[in-house]
């Protein structure tokens, strides 16, 4: 590991708290970073680890006005919502924040200002879509209309969500306020840009010569973005929902959510350590490393890092190791359209599982290509890798030891060179590891980690201690010696991958283990190291038994003896149990549903959709046409049809006949005594020998279903309408 500093400061990309998260983040971001935290953690090193939820943002807006609530009831939800599953799946955060916050207010606020009386942004006006009734200016996603490119008519102003391409609302044909339905106009509106144009031949220099190391994607982004050319890039929105723009005459301007939300990473650390947070972000020897998803790798390589370097002061990111994308059972997780294994049902459905989950997100990390998580794979990679391999092993060594030892360490009595052989083995394996996680590869990483279980494994299988017990205690005392050492490199190594499962096994061992600092007391409390107890989880902060006599760092991982001989084992427990068939099969029922409803739903909508607008008619037009109220006097079937009422009504000019097909929604007796709507100039047709002197005003919704237009209160026959 290169030592030029003396302390890493990771961040993980706060997530919207607009929906809880699911198992598309934990693999994307928040699992590698947690494992990388925590083997720094393990090494002695000084760590912070920074995160919060970003509640700015459009969406939430209209989340918020979907519910009928306010943004701030919808953020408040979720982050509670988001915070508890990261402290479920253990994911150890010394901060988990919110962009919300007082302190980010103001933090934002005086960045943005700091900026501007530097005079590092450039002012522009521009015309935007602007919503007279509801008078307000209409972000993007506020436009609706027709795709130019598929004919989608709920085309959105940036996406069309049915041929996926990228709009921007000039595009859009017919557009529509989303908040009023009507058509919106254009109007000048003054925002603040940053030019990125200006940082080109920074960039480059900084991430095309200076960062070859970033993974191929991050790196092949980066150029592809700096090769295509930069534009300046809008910092600020028309929005009631953000941060205010502290500039004199903003009023109804916020900062862009993605201006805000990474100053948040520098908000969260001040709130945690007030007196202390600049030597995290500004001090050349702190090393800081952003874990993101691979959408975000824009902002983080070159939007955020040119914000800093306007502003002066700040150090930039050491690495980005962004992750591509998980996909489920073959499809791309939706979130608004249900396709998602969410994380708080998780915890809730698979109670003391989390680290399968986890395991199982990391061996399957999307670290080079998009990935797939099926509920299929979840299940083998369970039950013949956790169960077969690591619990069996374990469980082996240890209940061998409580029946032949008294759940004592026995001696290395009789050693054979096997033993040697195996042990040796690990340090490479400890060295890969290492190397690994070092350099985000924690797929590789894992594998290694699993190995020292496999060759353990192996070896018990090899050299078949219970039966050797019959003959030769010597033997069989030197064969769990070597097993139980495993056991110990094994309580280490899987720390930073299995939080959950190494605390139970060094409860099982009897150890503790040692790890640097965390910071999550703030400055009131102690940074020194900490030991996780046997029985305490390094996950969870929990506080129960004593300290074990022995405590495990990670340079002991790889010795040859760790735990000494008469060492106390404690009780035998289960690392890892089965997952059936019916547990999978249920997780993939639970998804088909989702997606059964969301084409109920899908069809449900399209059945409503309103018709497309007739082609333009003339106010003259419009004029020949004698609309106007009227009562129905008698109604009758029409003999030998379905569909036919005879109506007899009074207009106010006449009392006339008129034939309808409205019998299949309403019965003769509903329609007695009505008021109703009719065009009674219509040219009088014959209907099964019956002279019909106008026509009954119906709505008629896409489905079908039909209604007859009654005044709001009854008026007199013959009022005329228009
Ligand atoms: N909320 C964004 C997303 O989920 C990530 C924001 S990361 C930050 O894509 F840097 F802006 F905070
Ligand atoms: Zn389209």
């Amino acid at each position: 590991m290169d030592k030029n500093h003396k302390r890493t400061l990771v961040t993980c990309a706060l997530p919207y708290a607009n929906g809880p998260v699911h198992i598309g983040h934990l693999a994307g971001v928040y699992v590698p970073a947690d494992i990388y935290v925590r083997y720094l953690r393990l090494k002695g090193e000084d760590v912070l680890f920074i995160c919060g939820s970003d509640e700015h943002g459009v969406p939430i807006t209209i989340k918020a006005r979907k519910q009928g609530c306010t943004p701030q009831d919808v953020v408040d939800k979720y982050h509670g919502i988001i915070k508890k599953s990261f402290a479920g799946f253990g994911i150890n955060f010394d901060i988990y924040s919110r962009t919300t916050s007082r302190i980010h207010d103001r933090n934002a606020s005086a960045f943005f200002r700091k900026l501007y009386d530097d005079g590092k942004f450039i002012e522009k006006e521009s015309e935007q879509y602007y919503d007279e009734e509801a008078k307000t200016f209409l972000a993007d996603r506020y436009i609706t209309g027709t795709c130019p490119k598929c004919g989608n008519e709920k085309a959105y102003g940036d996406q069309c969500e049915k041929c996926g391409s990228t709009l921007s609302p000039d595009e859009l044909i017919n557009p529509r306020s989303a908040l009023s339905g009507s058509q919106p106009v254009k109007k000048k509106t003054t925002h603040w840009y940053l030019p990125l144009d200006q940082y080109e031949p920074w960039l480059k220099d900084w991430i095309l010569e200076g960062h070859k190391e970033w993974r191929t994607n991050v790196y092949g982004q980066c150029k592809s973005w700096i090769d295509g050319g930069l534009q300046p890039r809008a910092v600020s929105r028309d929005l009631d929902w953000g941060v205010p723009v502290p500039v004199d005459g903003a009023e109804g301007k916020v900062l862009y959510v993605w201006f805000d939300a990474p100053i948040g990473y520098i908000s969260n650390t001040a709130e945690l350590l007030p007196s202390s947070w600049e030597k995290w972000w500004k001090s050349e020897d702190t090393k800081l490393v952003h874990f993101i998803g691979k959408d975000n790798i824009v902002f983080h390589c070159i939007v955020f890092p040119s914000m800093l370097k306007a502003h002066g002061g700040y150090i930039l990111p050491d690495n980005v190791p962004a992750n591509e994308f998980l996909n489920l059972e073959g499809d791309k997780i939706s979130t608004s359209g249900n396709w998602a294994v969410w994380l708080n049902e998780y915890l809730e459905e698979f109670p003391g599982q989390e680290d399968v989950l986890r395991y199982v997100l990391c061996a399957n990390a999307p670290e080079t290509k998009d990935n797939d998580f099926t509920w299929k794979d979840y299940q083998a990679r369970n039950n013949n890798e956790l169960v077969a391999i690591l619990g069996n092993f374990v469980n082996r060594a240890v209940v061998l030891t409580h029946k032949y030892f008294g759940g004592e360490v026995p001696g290395n009595r009789k050693p054979e060179p096997v033993d040697a052989e195996t042990l040796s083995q690990i340090p490479a394996l400890k060295k890969a590891v290492e190397d690994n996680i070092e350099h985000y590869k924690f797929r590789e990483a894992l594998k290694e980690a699993m190995n020292i279980a496999r060759i353990g494994n192996k070896y018990l299988t090899d050299t078949e201690p219970w039966k050797v017990a019959k003959t030769d205690m010597d033997r069989t005392a030197s064969i769990l010696n070597v097993s139980l050492q495993i056991c110990a490199d094994l309580a280490v190594v899987f720390e930073p991958f299995l939080p959950f499962s190494a605390e139970k096994l060094r409860h099982i061992l009897n150890v503790d283990i040692k790890a640097g600092a965390d910071h999550r007391a703030g400055e009131d409390g102690t940074c020194g190291e900490n030991i996780f107890k046997a029985g305490e989880s390094a996950a969870l902060h929990t506080n129960r038994a004593e300290t074990a006599e022995l405590t495990l760092t990670w340079e002991d991982l790889g010795k040859d003896s760790i735990l000494p001989e008469g060492h106390r084992l404690g009780e035998p427990v289960l690392l890892f149990s089965k997952v059936e068939d019916s547990v999978v099969e249920a997780q993939v029922a639970k998804l088909e549903a989702a997606k059964a409803a969301n084409k109920a739903a899908a069809r449900e909508a399209e059945a409503h959709r309103a018709a497309p607008q007739k082609p333009e008619c003339t106010f003259d037009e419009f004029g020949k046409m004698d609309i106007r109220t009227a009562t129905v006097l008698e109604a009758e079937r029409v003999p030998k049809t379905d569909k036919l009422l005879k109506l007899t009504i009074d207009t106010g000019i006449d009392k006339r006949t008129i034939v309808s097909g409205i019998a299949e929604y309403y019965t003769p007796e509903q329609m007695l005594g009505r008021q109703i709507c009719i065009l009674a100039n219509l040219q009088p047709r014959n209907i099964r020998g019956i002279e019909s002197k106008g026509m009954i005003l119906m709505a008629r919704q896409a489905d079908g279903k039909m209604r007859f237009i009654t005044p709001e209160e009854t008026l007199s026959n013959g009022a005329e309408i228009g």
